[in-house]
């Protein structure tokens, strides 16, 4: 199949605001969004659900089997379902977000997911934000964005985005959380979180939403303009 559209690689921490503005970019440019966090939550979930030990790859990686992930447009979060079940705010709540990072461990499943995300990005046109998808998944994307915030700025964002789905979680809690997943993502030996060589850096600490929405649209702009 013909490639319709760029593959847009979005990366960073915990909270940079990566899915906000991965779904907004999407929008602008008539593409796909892909959250492949919401991947690793989901694959959590559902090994929570099956009370299958977090730790034992085999195990979880076998479950997995019996897990099949789709996403529907939603608003203002994009639905998530695990088979025919639907799981978007059960994979927000703190015990999916307090046990993902072991989950995002196991290379069986990030072998298992990383394949699934090539396919569905294999026709282009496709926004993907993660942690490793321009550096992994997607080597080649044209575009590739590493978003960063300060910890405090992200504690801040997803309080207030926590307080909003009803979720009250003290702030210096979320800031500590935050702190030791940004830790426990970038010292795994499986893809740790890491900037590609050829990835732009977006510090998105003092800017608004609109603010990085544009900046990324004008690099995928001048990329496009390139090929
Ligand atoms: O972006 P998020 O908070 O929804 O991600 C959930 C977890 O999944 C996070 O701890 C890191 C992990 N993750 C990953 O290892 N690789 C990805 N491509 C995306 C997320």
């Amino acid at each position: 199949m013909a490639k319709q559209g760029l593959q847009v690689a979005i990366d960073g921490p915990a909270s940079a605001g990566k899915s906000t503005v991965a779904k907004l970019v999407a929008k602008r440019f008539g593409y796909i969004y892909v959250d492949t966090g919401a991947m690793y939550r989901a694959v959590t979930y559902w090994a929570m659900q099956h009370s299958v030990d977090l730790t034992d790859e085999a195990a979880v990686a076998e479950l997995m089997q019996t897990l099949t992930i789709s996403f529907k447009p939603g608003e203002p979060d994009q639905l998530v379902f695990a088979n025919d079940q639907e799981i978007t705010m059960a994979i927000r709540q703190p015990d999916v977000t307090n046990n993902v990072s072991t989950i995002a461990a196991l290379p069986k499943v990030r072998e298992i997911l990383t394949d699934q995300q090539r396919q569905i990005a294999a026709a282009g046109g496709t926004v993907m934000d993660g942690r490793d998808i321009g550096t992994t998944v997607l080597p080649q994307a044209e575009v590739k964005v590493f978003l960063v915030a300060s910890a405090a700025e992200r504690a801040k964002r997803r309080y207030a985005e926590n307080i909003k789905k009803g979720i009250d979680t003290p702030l210096a809690q979320l800031q500590a959380e935050i702190e030791l997943r940004d830790h426990k993502d970038s010292t795994r030996k499986v893809s740790p979180l890491t900037q590609a060589a050829d990835a732009v850096l977006v510090d998105t600490t003092p800017m608004s939403i609109d603010q990085v929405v544009d900046t990324i649209a004008e690099i995928i702009k001048k990329q496009s303009s390139t090929i």
